[in-house]
């Protein structure tokens, strides 16, 4: 055989790991224990309050979270509901919790899906709940079982609560007990939203939808992230993080607001470049340069993730902006470029209007500036929107999309 199994190691790797001790404690998705939590306790008690009445199988109260990104809204929901099951359990109730990525399932028939794939356990209930193949009805159907086999209490965690297509989902759930649709068990839910400068009509609706109580998560200030970091500072070997490094993390992670997902990332970044660089503490300048790998990163996923329309969107203004570097141009302009773009793309052109609106969205602030002159009907004539971004930088992100790169600008 092709091996060449002479007990050597295979030099294509790197085997010593000397700046992290337990990298995992830096992922985003890594659920800390409690002492790991600082600065929230208020926030925590709220949410236990809510969720208190299911550790006696009673309904809990729906509730709705609001807060910017990194404020901790998924980290308190996720945690608390873990709590509530392991002290359900002491008193022999079952407590179940599902948690649900909005921005991944929107529809409806996906949420209810996903939902009961996670709640299932086929052995104790004898139901599939297979990926396709079902219509929405069926899905339901077969959640409602589940529900009332496995569990006495359901705790439904709905992050990015904004990013769903309707509301029926939220309508069923919530009205599920009172219609009689689960009968041995009951529903809470916790909604959660990133967007609490930026009510749009879905959150209106969803809100009003049914009762609930309402919290907001301020954003950390640079104190709170520095003990957040510290909290997790065992991540690394020790001696290896310099004393400014938490800092200095702290006050850049602080400048927009105070996100601790930034915060983190920028310190995990830090010390994969100190790793890559093969120093043996993590420096001022580690910091720094994580700073701005966290922000293309950043960016790229952002617009990566945007939908295609979007994207010829902020092609159009890229493409003004290469002609007139750090010139401002009228929406109409924009919508004109962007029509020639749609139409070679063979995609159908959004109105203007649309187009307006798609270029003040919360999602492209940082990537797009927007100034509107004089108020009223028709201001979409007055707004100016300047690139905030390289034109550079932006096309090469774009170009990923692999429509946009057959335009091949
Ligand atoms: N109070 C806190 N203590 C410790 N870690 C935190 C705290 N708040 C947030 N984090 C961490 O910061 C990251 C982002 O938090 P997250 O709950 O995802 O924010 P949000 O859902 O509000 O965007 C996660 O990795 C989380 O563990
Ligand atoms: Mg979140």
């Amino acid at each position: 055989m092709a091996t060449d199994d002479d007990g050597e190691r295979d030099p294509l790797f790197r085997y010593d790991e000397p700046i992290f001790a337990d990298e995992d404690l830096l992922r985003i998705s890594h659920l800390p224990g409690p002492n790991r939590i600082v600065g929230r306790d208020e926030h925590m008690q709220k949410v236990a309050e809510a969720l208190n009445p299911a550790i006696f199988g009673q309904e809990p109260t729906h509730l709705f979270i609001f807060g910017k990104t990194g404020t901790g809204k998924s980290l308190i929901s996720r945690s608390v509901s873990k709590r509530v099951e392991n002290e359900a359990e002491h008193e022999g109730v079952n407590v179940r919790t599902a948690f649900i990525d909005c921005g991944e399932q929107t529809t409806e028939a996906s949420v209810i899906k996903t939902i009961g794939r996670e709640l299932n356990d086929p052995n104790e209930t004898g139901i599939k709940v297979p990926q396709r193949g079902l219509g929405t009805g069926d899905y339901y159907d077969r959640l409602w079982q589940i529900i009332d086999t496995c569990s006495d209490v359901v705790i439904v965690i709905l992050d990015e609560i904004d990013m769903l297509e309707d509301d029926e989902v939220l309508r069923k759930l919530s009205r599920a007990g009172e219609n009689r649709r689960v009968t041995d068990s009951t529903i809470g839910i916790i909604g959660i939203s990133n967007k609490i400068d930026f009510p749009d009509e879905l959150n209106e609706r969803v809100k009003s939808s049914f009762a609930h109580d309402e919290l907001v998560f301020p954003p950390y200030d640079a104190h709170q992230l520095v003990d957040i970091l510290q909290n997790r500072a065992d991540a690394f070997r020790d001696g290896v993080l310099s004393d400014d490094a938490v800092p200095l993390t702290a006050a850049l992670a602080a400048q927009e607001h105070g996100d601790a997902r930034k915060a983190i990332d920028i310190l995990r970044n830090a010390g994969r470049i100190a790793t890559k660089q093969e120093d043996e503490v993590v420096t001022e300048e580690h910091v720094y340069a994580a700073k701005e790998k966290t922000e293309a990163d950043r960016f790229a996923e952002l617009i990566e993730g945007a939908p295609t329309q979007a994207k010829a969107i902020l092609l159009a203004l890229t493409l003004l902006t290469e002609n007139k570097p750090r010139d401002q141009f009228p929406t109409q302009q924009i919508y004109r470029q962007y029509q020639t773009i749609a139409s070679d793309l063979d995609m159908d052109p959004l109105s203007e209007r649309r187009v307006q609106e798609i270029l003040q969205e919360q999602d492209f602030l940082n990537v797009i500036n927007s100034e509107t002159k004089g108020r009223g009907r028709g201001r979409g004539v007055h707004t100016k929107h300047r690139l905030l971004e390289e034109p550079e930088i932006v096309k090469k992100v774009l170009n990923r999309d692999s429509r946009i790169a057959d335009l091949g600008i």
